[in-house]
């Protein structure tokens, strides 16, 4: 028997297992413009034929050290513990999607204050694409269902944008897709991953082949200017491409995107020891000119992350038969354990590790910023799942460590929630780290040059004892300590992450909540209640959210392996059944 149920603005054809049909009864944009795309990318001429591909490493994957712990399953009260955990920050979620959905959608995101929907990434609906592999591993296949079906229709020869940032396009749209076409094999899905696929391959059409960052893909498609790779452009941008187009490649055997980036690659290996850190990139660096040596800032946090976190899962995507990203991942690496990570002074003496800016001199000296950003906490699941990959323990130690630190930084906080930048006192390397009050105010005093009175410095910035300066106070819901906490639960089966990623996520919350959904906070060191700005990007939905809920999950009945920028769930970390 075939049931049909309207569900919101949706007429769902039901069997009592399957959805068969979903349509839409009411749509903004969607129905103004024509649901089918009238132009494909695919078709443009390229200015800059490719004469010779780069191929997938050919030959049978590697087997990979195991990277997960072996968990228990069984069901015990310690699990209904778990499960009613889960439940809650599923509510938390579908509270935001059906906010998203009914309010803002097809807009980018959700105004999580004022309601109504902005455009911030293109308008393809990004929170929508972004949170498909949530709604499926959150069992909410309905919605998904729905999503999928309205994702189907995203016009991609189109934007509201006129310049689209190649980088946030391929995480959150390409991403997403893939994701979600690995966990649920929806042809849909696919389809429009080559679309967008298509899209971003045309901003590799350029005398070097290189990506043209922030691109103008209406010039692009219409050809009226020259495309030339910038000559400035971040590390992130050009480096945080690779996972998303090797898995378009491997999953439609078109080689065309895995050539793309491997010629970026190929330029990260040949320039990895030229550089003013050797080892490391610079924030910025010329891509017209394929120079990457010559800026001087270093950093795991803002305009670099993602470019070495992909390296580790470059590798294992590949099964192990691409050495070059173990090179590129362990010659980074070493450099930033040797002079990145610091031990922050803390009124407890905590054996904790957090990640530093670093300057170089044309001299050779490097200066350390001790400013610890909440971007870098993605760096202690990096270094838990290289350390286990390449089998370098002190790795493995030193992203226990680095995750430690991140959650060591919002208990310390007035709201249990860690400000978006702040500075510490570093301690030196293999000294006792005692704490010391005076040098602590003494570090306060040197940040504030408007004051010769230390206490009240302190006093008046609501600094926690062992933060120096809060640079940036906002909490922007992001995902980034929990996603090394889920890691490192994975990893090493410690159920005490569990229950702090449990108060995180109550503080989190609680701090955070609008009538609607979720907001950013404008200041975590105010007293009284923390202001709230009315900004809900997509990873809120579709990382922060999922890694507190993963993190609650005693089995997981999927493939799992996580991969990509957003710790995408696919099929390549090896160890867990
Ligand atoms: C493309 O998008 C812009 C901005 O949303 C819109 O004004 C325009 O009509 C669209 N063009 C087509 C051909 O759909
Ligand atoms: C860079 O230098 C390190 C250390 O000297 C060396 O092991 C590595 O092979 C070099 N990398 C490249 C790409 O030449
Ligand atoms: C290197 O140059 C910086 C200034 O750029 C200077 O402060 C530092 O003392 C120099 N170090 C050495 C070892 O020459
Ligand atoms: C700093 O200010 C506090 C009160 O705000 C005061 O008690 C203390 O004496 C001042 N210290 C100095 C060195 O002036
Ligand atoms: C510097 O310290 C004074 C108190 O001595 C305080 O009023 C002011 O807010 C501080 N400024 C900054 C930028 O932290």
């Amino acid at each position: 028997m075939v049931v049909m149920v309207v569900v919101a603005s949706y007429i769902l054809r039901y069997d009592g297992h399957t959805v068969l049909s979903v349509d839409r009864v009411l749509s903004k944009r969607v129905l103004q413009s024509s649901p089918n795309t009238t132009w494909d990318w695919s078709q443009r001429r390229p200015d800059y034929p490719i004469s010779t591909y780069q191929l997938l490493p050919a030959g049978k994957p590697r087997q990979l050290p195991q990277v997960q712990a072996t968990f228990d399953s069984g069901t015990t009260n310690e699990g209904m513990k778990w499960l009613h955990r889960r439940r809650q920050v599923k509510a938390v979620f579908e509270r935001c999607w059906s906010s998203y959905r009914t309010r803002a959608w097809p807009y980018d995101e959700l105004y999580p204050i004022s309601g109504g929907g902005h455009d911030t990434f293109g308008g393809w609906a990004a929170t929508l694409v972004d949170s498909l592999d949530t709604l499926w591993i959150m069992d909410m296949k309905e919605d998904f269902a729905t999503a999928v079906l309205d994702a189907g229709r995203i016009d991609f020869s189109n934007s509201t944008d006129e310049i689209i940032s190649i980088f946030e396009t391929t995480i959150r749209y390409l991403g997403g897709f893939l994701s979600a076409y690995d966990l649920s094999g929806n042809a849909v899905l696919l389809r429009k991953a080559v679309e967008v696929g298509n899209m971003l391959l045309v901003a590799f059409d350029t005398p070097n082949h290189m990506p043209i960052a922030k691109w103008d893909w209406r010039a692009a498609k219409e050809h009226y200017q020259p495309q030339v790779a910038p000559v400035s452009a971040l590390i992130s941008e050009l480096g945080s491409l690779s996972l998303e187009f090797t898995r378009l490649s491997q999953i439609t055997g078109d080689v065309r995107w895995y050539d793309a980036i491997a010629r970026v690659t190929n330029l990260f290996l040949a320039q990895q020891n030229a550089t003013k850190l050797p080892g490391m990139w610079p924030i910025s660096v010329n891509v017209r000119d394929e120079d990457l040596t010559s800026d001087y800032t270093f950093t795991l946090g803002a305009m670099s992350d993602s470019c070495y976190e992909y390296f580790p899962k470059m590798y294992a995507l590949l099964g192990g038969l691409e050495s070059a990203y173990q090179q590129l991942y362990t010659g980074s690496m070493a450099v930033a354990m040797e002079r990145m990570f610091f031990r922050p002074m803390t009124p407890g003496n905590a054996d904790i590790l957090l990640s530093g800016d670093l300057f170089a001199k044309d001299n050779g000296t490097v200066d350390l910023d001790p400013r610890q950003q909440h971007l870098t906490c993605f760096s202690g699941g990096m270094l838990g799942l290289g350390g286990r990959l390449f089998n370098m323990p002190d790795l493995f130690t030193v992203g226990r460590k680095l995750t430690d630190g991140c959650v060591w930084a919002y208990q310390a906080m007035p709201w249990r929630v860690m400000p978006d930048s702040a500075r510490f006192v570093p301690c030196e390397p293999n000294s006792e780290c005692n704490w010391a009050r005076e040098a602590w105010l003494a570090e306060v005093l040197k940040r504030n040059e408007s004051s010769d009175n230390a206490t009240e410095s302190a006093r008046a910035q609501n600094l926690p004892e062992g933060f120096t300066q809060i640079d940036d106070p906002k909490y922007r819901l992001r995902p980034e300590a929990i996603e090394s906490m889920f890691v490192m639960y994975r990893i090493t089966g410690d159920v005490s992450y569990r229950d702090k990623a449990w108060e995180m996520f109550q503080a989190i919350d609680s701090v955070t909540r609008t009538e609607l959904a979720n907001a950013e906070l404008v200041d975590v060191t105010t007293p009284g209640t923390p202001i709230k700005d009315d900004r809900m990007e997509s990873f809120w939905l579709a990382e922060t959210l999922k890694y507190f809920y993963l993190i609650f999950s005693d089995e997981m009945p999927l493939h799992v392996t996580i991969m990509s920028e957003k710790l995408r769930l696919w099929e390549h970390w090896p160890g867990k059944e």
